[in-house]
């Protein structure tokens, strides 16, 4: 049977949210963003280890306690200029088994939750591709021209913003990234070798917080679920 594996990409800066710190650092519900993410993918029984990808010269990891978590989170500093190479470097120095699964989940999704996590694995861990978490496009959606003024409504029909995790075979998952260092999420370096990656319906909740106003609605929320 394949194991499962969780890697977190974690050596952005977060300039869309006007810090010094890097976002994944912002306290969040009294930890670092991070944490959060962290805390829900070590708490998974399918997940064996979580790796976090670092820059090479991340100075504030090792301010905070990840004791923990044990041996089950184990940080790799080998972070890269893009994503993609983030991921990529991470995965090359996790050195897994190539049809292990691996889990990438953004640093800044602090609100995934248990179930959502549960129901991604249980409804791709027989699936020959892979896939994500993803929702359903809800806003009619506005293509902007010179002045911030509408060109036009484009059709929403079929669209469908992806999330993280994406769960992808390793093996894969290398290989496609190696072909494609300027995508902005895993599915879309697997899309280029002309497969079909799942889509798994997610919820609002799991957002990327990318603006400072992000930061209220998320504390908001990890608040509610511990109530
Ligand atoms: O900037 P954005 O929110 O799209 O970043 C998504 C995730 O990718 C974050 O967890 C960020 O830290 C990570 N990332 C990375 N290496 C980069 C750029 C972003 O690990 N060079």
């Amino acid at each position: 049977m394949s194991e499962f594996f969780a890697l977190v990409p974690a050596a952005g800066s977060g300039s869309r949210m006007g810090s010094g710190l890097p976002k994944q650092y912002l306290a969040l519900a009294g930890q670092p963003m991070i944490y959060h993410a962290l805390a829900t993918l070590c708490a998974n029984v399918d997940i064996s280890i979580v790796f976090v990808v670092l820059a090479p010269d991340d100075e504030q990891w090792h301010r905070y306690d990840w004791s923990r978590f044990g041996d089950k989170l184990q940080p790799l500093f080998c972070g890269g200029a893009l994503r993609a190479e983030s991921v990529l470097n991470g995965l090359m120095a996790a050195e897994l088994e190539p049809d292990s699964w691996v889990l990438v989940h953004d640093a800044a999704r602090p609100c995934l939750s248990q179930a959502q996590l549960a129901r991604l694995i249980s409804e791709l861990r027989d699936d020959e591709v892979g896939g994500i978490l993803a929702m359903p496009v809800a806003d009619t959606l506005k293509r902007a021209a010179a002045g911030q003024r509408i060109a036009r409504t484009e059709n929403r029909e079929g669209l469908w913003q992806a999330q993280t995790p994406q769960m992808f075979r390793t093996g894969l998952l290398l290989q496609a990234l190696q072909g494609a260092r300027n995508v902005t999420d895993e599915a879309a370096a697997v899309e280029a070798l002309g497969l079909h990656p799942k889509l798994v319906e997610s919820e609002s909740t799991n957002f990327k917080v990318t603006y400072p106003q992000d930061i209220r609605l998320a504390e908001l929320l990890l608040g509610s679920e511990k109530k």
